[in-house]
């Protein structure tokens, strides 16, 4: 059973892949293999019919589906723009959809959402528009457990951990509540 996690933002400081390296480094310390993979890396053009039409899926969308598709379960951890889920990452997935494949990548493996904004709602909005994304218009099995994150800026410590314990513990539940509705699926 392996786990992969992503953040929905590609800058570099981001405080999303901070907590999606933080995802990956637990799910390791409990025995599990865990891959984290950077959005940056697979930045695609805007979805356009009309490109689609004329060149196909681009080569970075279908290698990131093709990266999916190598993991039980995923974590994705997304900031929140405007109440929403950032444009990258609704790209992303909207492009991944357009990949064929059988059985879908999004149908045969499970989510897990999680995201975190230097505000107080720490990305719920966007956790709420993912969900919706996830299960409504991909039909994928998104796990209860999730994790919003408010006051990035100071929520996390030098090594990478969340100084609040109470919330490294919540994190840490959402994690392995992963691992387990993957290794239930994967069966
Ligand atoms: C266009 C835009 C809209 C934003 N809207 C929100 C918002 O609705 N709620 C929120 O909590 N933060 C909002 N923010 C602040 C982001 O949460 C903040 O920039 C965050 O650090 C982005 O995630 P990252 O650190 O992973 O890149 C917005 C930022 C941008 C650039």
């Amino acid at each position: 059973m392996r786990l992969l996690f992503f953040a929905g933002s590609a800058r570099e400081g981001s405080h999303n892949k901070k907590l999606a390296r933080l995802g990956q480094k637990v799910a390791e310390a409990n025995g599990i293999e865990a891959v984290y993979v950077d959005l940056a890396d697979y930045y695609m053009p805007i979805y356009h019919g009309d490109l689609e039409a004329s060149e196909g899926v681009p080569e970075r969308a279908q290698a990131f589906q093709a990266l999916l598709g190598e993991y039980d379960g995923v974590m994705i951890v997304t900031p929140e723009y405007n109440a929403g889920i950032p444009a990258l990452l609704k790209n992303t997935l909207d492009w991944v959809s357009r990949v064929r494949t059988e059985p879908d990548v999004f149908r045969s493996r499970v989510f897990a959402i999680a995201g975190t904004s230097p505000g107080y709602f720490g990305a719920m909005r966007s956790l709420l528009q993912l969900r919706e994304v996830l299960a409504v218009g991909l039909g994928a099995t998104v796990i209860p457990q999730q994790m919003a994150l408010p006051g990035a800026m100071k929520a996390f410590a030098e090594d990478g951990s969340l100084v609040d314990e109470m919330r490294q513990k919540t994190f840490t539940g959402v994690v392995e509540a992963l691992a387990v509705a993957a290794r239930k699926f994967a069966a």
